[in-house]
C-alpha cells in the first residue's frame, strides 16, 4: 500500500475521524464495538507472538481491520510487525491512567494492520499496576476509547508468558481467549490450567462473560507420532473447542519474524501461510462470518498442505 494511505489510515485510526464517517480507504467504519481476543498461554515458546502476528496479518489481507496490542515487554509483537521497541511508545502510562492509549497506535507496514507496541519497561508496570486500585481492570480501562470507537473489528493482544498481572489484565479486558500449544506431552497440563483460570475469572466476577475462542495446536511435525496422539488427547478433552487448522513446524515462522513480516509477506507459499490463511478462514467461518470457501479449499488441497484434526482423526489410533 501506499505511504500517503497508510499514513492516512493511521491519522484516522489516531484521530477517531473514521468513526464519525468513513475511513481513510473508503470502507466503512467496523461494527462497534471492537472485539478483543486474548492470546495466552503461561507456557513461553508455544507460537503465541507467532499466532498473534500471522492470524493478524491473514485477518487483514481478508479485509478486516485488526489492531495488534503487544503486552509482552519482550516486544515479540512489536518487532515482528517491523516496528522497534522504543521507550514511551508502550501503554505503560496509559495503563496507569494517564495518557492516551489511542494515540499510542502505529500503522504498520501491512494494510488494516496497526500495532500498539510493547516496550522493555513495560516489565515495570506490573508493579506499578499491582498497587493501583482495581488492577485487574488497568487494561480494559486504557483500552475502553479503542474499544468502544470500534475502529477495529478485532484487538489481537499479544500476552506475556506467565500468568502476572498483565495477562490477568488481558484475560479481565477479553472477550475470549485463543489459547496456542505445542504439539507435546504435558501441553495438556498448561492446557488446563487456562481453561480453570478462564472459569474463575467468569466466577469471580472480574470478567463474567470471558470464553474460549479456541485452541490451537502449534509446531505440529507429520514425522512424528507424539503430534498425532497429542491432537487426538486434546480433542477428546476439548472437543470442537479445538481449532480443525494445525499449524505444522515450519522454519519460514521462525525466519520471518526478523525481517519484521508476518510469514504471508516473507513466504507467501510456504506451510506455515498456508496455515495461518486457513485459520483465519476457520476463524471467521466459526463466528458466522462469511468466507471463501473455495479459497479455504484450495489451501487445503495445495502443496504442502497442513494436516487438520479432521484428518489425524481419520487415520484412527495407530496400532502398538
Ligand atoms: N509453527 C512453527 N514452526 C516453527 N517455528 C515456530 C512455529 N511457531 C513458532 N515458532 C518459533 O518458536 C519460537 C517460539 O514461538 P513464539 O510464537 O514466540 O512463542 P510464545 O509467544 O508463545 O513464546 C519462536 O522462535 C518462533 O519463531
Ligand atoms: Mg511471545
Amino acid at each position: 500500500m501506499a505511504d500517503e494511505t497508510l499514513q492516512a489510515n493511521a491519522r484516522a485510526a489516531i484521530s477517531g475521524e473514521a468513526v464519525a464517517g468513513a475511513p481513510a480507504d473508503g470502507r466503512p467504519a467496523t461494527s462497534l464495538p471492537s472485539r478483543v481476543l486474548a492470546v495466552a498461554n503461561q507456557k513461553g515458546g508455544v507460537g503465541k507472538t507467532t499466532t498473534v502476528i500471522n492470524l493478524a496479518a491473514c485477518l487483514a489481507e481478508l479485509g478486516r481491520r485488526i489492531l495488534v496490542v503487544d503486552l509482552d515487554p519482550q516486544c515479540n509483537a512489536t518487532s515482528g510487525l517491523g516496528r522497534a521497541p522504543a521507550p514511551g511508545t508502550s501503554l505503560y502510562h496509559a495503563l496507569l491512567g494517564h495518557g492516551e492509549a489511542l494515540a499510542l497506535i502505529q500503522p504498520t507496514a501491512f494494510k488494516d494492520l496497526d500495532l500498539l507496541p510493547s516496550e522493555l519497561d513495560l516489565a515495570g508496570a506490573e508493579v506499578d499496576i499491582a498497587r493501583a486500585e482495581g488492577y485487574l481492570h488497568c487494561f480494559r480501562n486504557a483500552l475502553r476509547p479503542i474499544v468502544e470507537q470500534g475502529l477495529y473489528e478485532l484487538i489481537l493482544v499479544d500476552c506475556p508468558p506467565s500468568l502476572g498481572i498483565l495477562t490477568m489484565n488481558a484475560l479481565a479486558a477479553a472477550d475470549s481467549v485463543l489459547i496456542p500449544m505445542q504439539c507435546e506431552y504435558y501441553a495438556l497440563e498448561g492446557l488446563s490450567v487456562m481453561t480453570r483460570l478462564t472459569q474463575r475469572l467468569r466466577e469471580s466476577g472480574a470478567n463474567p462473560t470471558l470464553q474460549i475462542e479456541g485452541i490451537l495446536m502449534t509446531m505440529y511435525d507429520g514425522r512424528l507420532r507424539l503430534g498425532g496422539d497429542v491432537v487426538r488427547e486434546v480433542t477428546r478433552f476439548f472437543g470442537d473447542k479445538v481449532y480443525d487448522t494445525i499449524v505444522p513446524r515450519n522454519v519460514r515462522l521462525s525466519e520471518a519474524p526478523s525481517f519484521g513480516k508476518p510469514v504471508v509477506f516473507y513466504d507467501n507459499d510456504s506451510s506455515g501461510s498456508r496455515a495461518y490463511r486457513l485459520l483465519a478462514q476457520e476463524f471467521l467461518r466459526r463466528r458466522g462470518a462469511a468466507c471463501d470457501a473455495a479459497t479455504a479449499e484450495e489451501l487445503v488441497a495445495g502443496k504442502g498442505a497442513p494436516a487438520t484434526v479432521a484428518s489425524i482423526l481419520a487415520q484412527g489410533q495407530p496400532e502398538g
